[in-house]
């Protein structure tokens, strides 16, 4: 099988390549080698088991993400659609104001959709977003998602969001945080307050450590 390197990351390595003449992608979950073997051997499998799985689970939330076509837990790889589009955080700088509030109005819809399913994304950066040329979002990287998630997971996810923004995103932060929280207010309607009150409790923790 022919695989062309897409991505290297901290924890995984993704690679393009091609079966029954689809275009897949291949990510593998590599070895860290400060971790003791056992434990990281451990990690590299419940990630992948747990991403494959959540891929799948956010689909039927309503969540586009790439469909999984199989998985090898010896081998930390999971073989995947491949979506053909650019990172979130790539594009963020490169559109105009009204489209970038438009696509993360999306977003915040996005995360809603799984909050509603009681499904947390763990890992919720503009890097785990992928926009496509019609300018549809898909969510990937699931391997810290988890479910029956409680008001305080939920927070924490919004509060990672928050953190993402205005690290990644400093100069653009106020506009897509808004629009954000917009997207994610109006499929939640009631239910976000509590949410929300705690991603400011969050946040406001997190200043005085
Ligand atoms: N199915 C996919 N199709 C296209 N690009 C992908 C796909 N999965 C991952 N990518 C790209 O590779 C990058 C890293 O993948 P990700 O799953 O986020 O791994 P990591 O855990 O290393 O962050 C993503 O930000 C995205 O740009
Ligand atoms: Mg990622």
């Amino acid at each position: 099988m022919l695989k062309q390197l897409l991505f290297k990351g901290a924890e995984s390595v993704i690679y393009r390549t091609e079966r029954w003449g689809l275009p897949l992608v291949l990510k593998w979950r590599q070895g860290k080698s400060y971790l003791l073997k056992d434990i990281d051997t451990q990690l590299r499998k419940s990630r992948t088991n747990r991403e494959c799985k959540m891929l799948t689970i956010a689909r039927t939330l309503g969540v586009p993400t790439p469909a999984v076509y199989s998985v090898d837990l010896d081998k930390y790889v999971i073989l995947m659609d491949f979506i053909e589009g650019t990172q979130f955080k790539q594009l963020a700088g490169q559109v105009s104001q009204f489209h970038l509030i438009s696509l993360s109005r999306e977003f915040g819809r996005l995360i809603a959709h799984l909050h509603e399913g009681n499904v947390v994304h763990g890992d919720p950066t503009t890097s785990n977003v992928i926009v496509d040329e019609k300018s549809h979002l898909w969510i990937v990287d699931f391997g810290l998602s988890e479910m029956n998630a409680t008001t305080e997971m939920k927070g924490v996810d919004l509060h990672l969001i928050h953190r993402a923004l205005e690290t990644t995103h400093w100069n653009l932060q106020e506009d897509m945080l808004d629009a954000m929280l917009e997207g994610y207010v109006a499929i939640m309607k009631d239910s976000a307050e509590p949410i929300l009150s705690r991603m400011k409790e969050i946040r406001e923790r997190g200043r005085y450590h």
